[in-house]
Formats: C-alpha cells, structure tokens, sequence
C-alpha cells in the first residue's frame, strides 16, 4: 500500500507515530515558512503541515502543489496546541508533520471547487461526474446507498430468501412502458428487449419452488423522465409463495422500518404505517400518492352548493361532476397575481378555473360572495374549518379535474408554505387500487399495475359485467408523497391470466404469442405468489433528503436521456450497423 492508514482515522492515540499517507490536496493554505494541506482520501480530511525547519525539501516542493494534486506524504503524527484544535472537523486534535513529500500525479485546476458545496450547473457536474463524485456531498449519498442495499441484503438473507440474478437480455412484451431493444446478430431481424422490471422472472421462479427471491434489479424503461425517473433505475425487487398481501406488506414495512432506524436520524410519524385504499387517497388528497407530513384534505363541497346562485357549482354538480376545496393555512395574504398565477397552472391542468376565497375577520371576501348564500358561506367554514387568515381554492370540474388540481395546488403550495417537515418520513400504504383503467387515447382497457396483478377473489365476475369496477389485490408503498414502491398478489392460474388478457384487448393468439411461457408454466403447478418491488433510487433520495434521484445515482442520466460524460447514446459504426442487419433511416424533417 501507498499508504499506512487513512487521513480521516487519525487520532490523538496515533500522536508520536510516523505515517505514510496518500489522497488529494483540498486545500491548502501559505504561510511563508509553514505551508498547510488539508489532506483528503476517501476516509476524510486531515491537516498535513511543511515546515521549511523540518525539511525544507518537502517544504519547497509543497509549494508548488495545487488542489487536487495527488500526493504521499510521510510524516509525525502530533498534538495541536490548545487554540489551534478543530471541533469541526473529526481529526481536529492533531495535524501531520511532514517529513517526505511525492507528488504521485498533479491536476489541472478543475472546473469547479471540489472542497466547497456551491452551486455548479448540472450540465458541468455530469461532464465532470468523477469530480462530481468527489464532493463531500455526493460521497456521502453513495455511502448511504451502500448502507441501504447492504442492510436490504443482510435483512433479508436472514429472512430466508435468495438472491437470485434474472436476464437482462430479455423479451420485448406488449403493456407498460416503452422498452430499450438490443438488435441481434445472430438472428436477423430479431430483438431482445432490457427488462423494465423481472416481473416475469421472478413470478417463474416461484413457480420453479424458491419461494422467496430478492435481486437488486436494474430495470429499463424508455419514458418521459422527470426528477424521480430516470431511463435505467434500479428496485428491490422481491417475490414469495404462499403469502396473502398482508404477508408481504409486513415484511416490507418492518425491514423499512428497521432500516430507517439503522441508516437513518429522520423521524418516522406513524408506526404501522397508515393504510389509506386508493379511493380514500383520491377523495382526501387527490393524489394516490399523499404527502402525509401535514394535513391539508380536500374537503367536498358538492352536496352544499348543488342549488348554488353560482353558476359554475350548480352546473357542474348538474352534470355530474363535484366541488371541492383544499384550505391553504395563512394565505389570504396572497395577491391577486399570485392567485392568477395559481389559476393558469390549474388550467394548464385541465380545469377551467379556480374559485378563491378569503377568511377574513367580518366573513368570506371573494369574487363569488355575492353569488352565496349565508348558509353556503357558513358551510364552506365549517367544512374546511378555515380561520382568519387563510385561503380557501375551490375547484368545480369531473372528478378526476378536481382531484388533479386540487392535489397539485396540496402539494405545490405546501412546499412552497414549508409545511412538511425535512426531517419526517411519512410513510402510509394504499391498497384497493382498481385493476384496469380506460386510455382514453387507445380507447380500451389497461391495467393500472401490470396485466399479472390479481383481482381482489371476489372481484373477478366484475371483469366481464363492469370492468372498471374490479379492485385489484395491489399495494403500494409511499413516503412523502413519492411512491417508493408497488407490488400486487399475482395471478397463478392460466384461466385467470387469459380472463385479464381478454379484458386488455389482447386476442388469445397474442397472449400465447406474447406470454406463452407463462401460461404454460401456470399449467404446471404454480404456487399461490405475489411480491413488490421498491424503487431503490428513490428510497435512497428520500433518506439523503434529496429532491432528485440523480443524487444517489453515481452515473445517472439527464432529462433527455443522455449521458454527458460518455456522450451516449452514439452513432455506431457501418460495420456494426451491417452486423446487426440494420439501416438507419433518418427522421423525417
Ligand atoms: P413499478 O412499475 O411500480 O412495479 O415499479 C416499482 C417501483 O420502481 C420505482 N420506479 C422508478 N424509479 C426510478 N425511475 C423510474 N423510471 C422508475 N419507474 C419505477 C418506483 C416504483 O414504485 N414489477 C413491478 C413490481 C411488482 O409488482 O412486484 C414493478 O416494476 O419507486
């Protein structure tokens, strides 16, 4: 080894002792006759002192070192005098006299300051993503995720299940996401598809008797990428036999539990984790994925204004729809602009406006009071217990607008308020999800999870009556108003896998084309199974208190999918084109 320990374990015990040391200059301070480096390796920083007294050749070289020049440095550990004693940093107490000093490789000055935490472009920090990475803060995202997979494993090794790895050259299959394909040489033509989850796998080696798998999965889906998606993620992915969803939730909820107490100082703010079902979260939050941390329901105001002199309210309620409001807590302070602002965003999101009122001391102000009756007005108080000071939005529209708009304005308004604690984990489950939903675009049924969910037992009649009414036996995990994770009790009979294909629109000869494997594997004894997978990057970022998975992704992807430090996606060769039998043609202009 270059190097006898590391910079960050160096303690008051090592004083007196001679070490070699080795890393990156972070900094270094000139003062004439003494020259300062504070010393980085992985392990942390230490002071390293040249004193032209003690070797004035180590001396002279330090002065033309940079930061970020790598160095070995040979030296005496030794006390700093009573005044000179860093608490802030954990080998504070003692500094390196240098006796030696090699410069091992110098640096070009980098594009930006690794030893401070400002704000660096994006672009710039993933070109550089190696220096990137070399930033206390990013180093300390990584450790995390290592601490969470290796928590993830040892949890459950001891649980009984296995790890067991899946292809990643897998089959491209109709239902869910867009795939990322791999031409083939060999067959002309032919195309293997990356997994966007082992969904299939894992479910076939239950079927194969394992009955409890793990892998920590790299899945791959060609979507619309946002701050908590990115094209290549990775899930625990996990499945077991003879389990009801209850079996699974318990198990999950513990090892989170377990694992936020042991990587973690954040607070979770309910054990068990609420259960709230996929109606209740829509109605109350208009998001099937709620923020917890702080209240601000939706609060129904239908019923109380279908007779309203408002037009809007009585209309919409006429035709079926609902009215509903959300209470932003002090907000009545908020200006007319701003309620403009709010009022675009919503009609960006489909609703054609957005009613506001204010409480104030002497009753409602808004631009509809006049068009309320008292016992309206006293109603919408009472409903969203609304105090002096706060504003009430009010949204009138189909169900889904509502629950749309008002559940962005929740969260978009609370973030903005600051209303959720940092330093919470809200935690809840949300269960009873429908089973298919109809694409309006596509005009046919698809399945809210993926075509291998089962329907609640007593829900499958539902399939051929009234399809969008059968609830699915599905759960899904989320913190913080973020889905960390989805699982399902699986379908293990081929009757009622083809019963969903039917439903699906997908013809008996496609659903043998397309998944033949698994309805010939449900023909020979397959085991009672269900599972989940939990979006590891996105559980990572919630314990480092991060907004963007690319913070715990060592080499992620930007917005358009592209990885700037290795310039990908790129051109291939002619020659490997022909290999592959392909031609390119390029887009239309
Ligand atoms: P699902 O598609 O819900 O389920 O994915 C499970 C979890 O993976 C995370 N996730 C993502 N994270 C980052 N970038 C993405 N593009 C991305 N897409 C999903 C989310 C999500 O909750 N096979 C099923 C699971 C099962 O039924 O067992 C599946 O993949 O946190």
């Amino acid at each position: 080894m270059l190097k006898s320990i590391n910079c960050g374990a160096l303690r008051l015990e090592h004083v007196g002792q001679t070490v070699t040391l080795a890393g990156w200059v972070h900094r270094r301070r000139d003062h004439g006759g003494l020259i300062f480096f504070d010393l980085r390796d992985r392990s942390g920083l230490v002071q390293v002192v040249f004193n032209a007294d003690i070797s004035a050749k180590a001396h002279a070289l330090a002065e033309s070192v940079r930061p970020e020049f790598v160095i070995q440095v040979q030296g005496v550990v030794a006390a700093r005098p009573e005044g000179l004693i860093n608490p802030n940093l954990a080998t504070g107490e003692i500094e390196v006299e240098a006796h030696q000093l090699t410069i091992l490789n110098p640096a070009k000055t980098p594009p930006f300051p690794i030893n401070e935490n400002t704000p660096v472009r994006d672009e710039v920090r993933l070109k550089y993503r190696y220096l990137d990475l070399r930033r206390a803060s990013m180093q300390q995202n990584l450790i995390l995720r290592h601490q969470v997979t290796t928590f993830i494993r040892q949890y459950l090794n001891n649980q009984d299940f296995l790890e067991i790895e899946t292809p990643i050259l897998l089959k491209s299959t109709p239902e869910g996401a867009r795939d990322y394909v791999v031409p083939s040489r060999i067959h002309p033509g032919k195309f293997y598809a990356l997994p966007q989850s082992p969904q299939q796998m894992k479910q076939l080696l239950m079927v194969a008797g394992y009955e409890r798998y793990y892998q920590i999965a790299r899945c791959f889906r060609d979507e619309d990428l946002r701050a908590d998606r990115q094209p290549e993620f990775t899930q625990l992915d996990l499945e077991m036999s003879f389990v009801e969803s209850q079996d699974v939730r318990d198990l999950i909820e513990a090892m989170l539990i377990e694992l936020v107490e042991s990587v973690s100082d954040m607070q979770i703010q309910q054990k068990p984790f609420p259960v709230l079902t996929y109606h209740e979260a829509m109605e109350r939050y208009g998001s099937d994925r709620p923020d917890l941390r702080y209240g601000m329901p939706l609060v129904d105001l239908t019923d109380l204004v279908r007779h309203s002199r408002f037009g809007v309210f009585a209309n919409t309620v006429a035709a079926g729809g609902r009215v509903k409001a959300l209470r932003v807590p002090g907000a009545a302070s908020f200006s007319r602009k701003r309620i403009d602002q709010l009022t675009d965003e919503v009609k960006a999101r489909g609703a054609k406006g957005l009613v506001w009122l204010k409480a104030e001391r002497d009753g409602l102000r808004s631009s509809i009071a006049k068009f309320l009756s008292e016992e309206e007005k006293d109603g919408i108080i009472q409903r969203t217990a609304a105090e002096e000071g706060d504003l009430i939005l009010a949204v009138a529209d189909t169900a889904a607008v509502v629950h749309e708009t008002l559940g962005w304005l929740r969260t978009h308004l609370a973030a903005e308020l600051n209303l959720a604690d940092p330093n919470t984990l809200a935690f809840c489950w949300v269960v009873d999800f429908p089973l298919l939903e109809w694409d309006e675009e596509e005009k046919r049924w698809v399945a809210v999870h993926h075509p291998f969910t089962s329907a609640k037992p007593e829900h499958w009649a539902l399939l051929e009556t009234d399809p969008g009414k059968a609830l699915a036996n599905a759960y899904d995990v989320v913190c913080n108003g973020m889905e960390v994770g989805g699982g399902s009790i699986r379908i293990h009979d081929a009757g009622h896998q083809q019963q969903v294909f039917r439903a699906l629109g997908i013809s008996e000869e496609e659903a043998w084309s397309q998944f033949g494997h698994l309805l010939e594997a449900f023909s020979y004894g397959a085991p009672p199974h269900g599972g989940i997978a939990l979006g590891l990057d996105r559980l990572v970022a919630i314990l480092a208190r991060e907004e963007s998975i690319r913070e715990v992704i060592a080499f992620p992807k930007t917005a358009s999918a592209m990885d700037l430090m290795l310039q990908s996606p790129s051109p291939i060769s002619p020659q490997q084109l022909a290999e592959l039998h392909l031609r390119i043609v390029p887009p239309e202009k």
